[in-house]
């Protein structure tokens, strides 16, 4: 029985050392999404992106837009947190052809 503690500490260790490993590739979406969250939900929420007559028809569309409105949110993201907000909204709702 006593025993087991020890093992138990070596397991916890091991997987405190992996998971910033573990959590790099996941890094992008979920960063995306609380960047999201954080930047663009002021104005408007989600069903924006799935309205009836979207204003953005194309994946060059959907980054100009992205731009915009990060500039008119104020949040001047560098290019690669913008990048990655542009990929969560078209992987989540848009779906266009990436070019
Ligand atoms: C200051 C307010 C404001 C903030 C903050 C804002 N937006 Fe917007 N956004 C708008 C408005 C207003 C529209 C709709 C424009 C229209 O209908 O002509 C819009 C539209 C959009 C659209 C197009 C939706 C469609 O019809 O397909 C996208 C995509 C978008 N915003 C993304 C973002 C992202 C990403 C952020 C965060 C970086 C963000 N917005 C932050 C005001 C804002």
């Amino acid at each position: 029985m006593r025993s087991t503690k020890p093992r138990h500490v070596t397991l916890s260790m091991l997987f405190i050392c992996l998971a910033p490993t573990l959590a790099s590739p996941l890094a992008t979406a979920s960063e995306a999404k609380t960047l999201h969250q954080k930047h663009c939900q002021r104005c408007h929420d989600d069903s924006i992106y799935t309205r009836q007559d979207p204003l953005v028809l194309s994946y060059s569309a959907l980054k100009q837009r992205v731009k915009l409105c990060d500039g008119v949110a104020g949040s001047h993201m560098p290019e690669k947190q913008l990048q990655s907000v542009i990929d969560y909204l078209n992987e989540r709702y848009y779906k266009f052809q990436r070019k």
